[in-house]
């Protein structure tokens, strides 16, 4: 049995996981379900944007860890699945945006650094607790390291502590902070932000912020100038986008 549902609506895929009692804690059969879902949806074209979200009080307090025991303590099984989850995110081609309220540790922490959008409620708690397990975590730190810089990574894997949702958004480890009770009208409103551009330009976008982000500013804009100018001369969204904006309308992505 795995413990999360899927729903395309309106261009908005939903990836919800389904395991309050625990916390949303993410089993084996659950992530490989994930993973092929999300690779799935990267040549779906009723899919404009996924968002991961979770029932109950909690986001996700990572992976299952009484499996662990069951798995005789082998860390390589969920260490490899969480990696092709990670990639299948990356890769998507999609932007992806995170619901984060309550916990969101371990593996559910990973997860939601690994979306584009993460929109957490202000009381939500996010951290790396894994230290306290006995486990190197190596997904985050680089993560991390991009977005909050040396001193913060440190003291956060080190001492394993929760941050609040409203810090995480100050320091830039979420995009964005609101109260719990606008947390969905704030999700959705991102969402259907993101339905309504090109999903051209999202895909070549995304793909290209992320190639960039460890280049100096002056390879990374040549690398984007490339992607930018190609686009224009070869694709129509330029054209129906500027138009669109004259003649006073939405665009029709083409
Ligand atoms: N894996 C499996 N089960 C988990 C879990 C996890 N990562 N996190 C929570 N649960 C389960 C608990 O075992 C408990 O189940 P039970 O009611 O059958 O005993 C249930 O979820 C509720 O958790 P509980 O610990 O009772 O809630 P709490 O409010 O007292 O504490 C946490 C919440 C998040 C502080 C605590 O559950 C915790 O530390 N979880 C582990 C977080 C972690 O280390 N994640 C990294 C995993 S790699």
């Amino acid at each position: 049995m795995v413990n999360v549902g899927f729903e395309i609506v309106d261009g908005i895929a939903r990836v919800t996981l389904q395991r309050p009692e625990k916390l949303n804690a993410v089993d084996l059969p659950t992530k490989l379900e994930i993973t092929d879902r999300i690779r799935s949806y990267r040549d779906n074209d009723d899919v404009r944007v996924v968002v991961i979200q979770s029932e109950g009080d909690a986001f996700c307090a990572g992976g299952d860890i009484e499996e662990v025991r069951e798995r005789d303590f082998a860390l390589q099984p969920f260490t490899d699945t969480w990696e092709d989850l990670f990639e299948a995110m990356m890769h998507l081609g999609k932007p992806t945006i995170a619901r984060v309220d309550g916990y969101a540790l371990g593996g559910g922490f990973d997860l939601m650094l690994h979306t584009d959008i993460p929109v957490a409620a202000t009381d939500a708690q996010l951290g790396q607790p894994e230290v306290g397990l006995g486990i190197v975590n190596h997904f985050s730190p680089p993560m991390l390291m991009s977005r909050i810089g040396l001193t913060k990574t440190v003291d956060m894997m080190l001492t394993g502590e929760t941050i609040s949702g409203e810090e995480a958004a100050e320091i830039g480890l979420v995009a964005r902070a609101v109260p719990e009770s606008a947390l969905d009208a704030e999700v959705d409103r991102v969402a259907e932000r993101l339905v309504g551009m090109s999903p051209r330009v999202m895909r070549k976008l995304k793909d290209g912020l992320y190639a960039t982000a460890e280049m100096s500013p002056r390879a990374a804009r040549s690398y984007l100038e490339t992607i930018a100018l190609d686009a224009a001369r070869n694709e129509p969204d330029y054209r129906e986008g500027v138009l669109a904006q004259l003649e006073r309308r939405e665009p029709e992505w083409p």
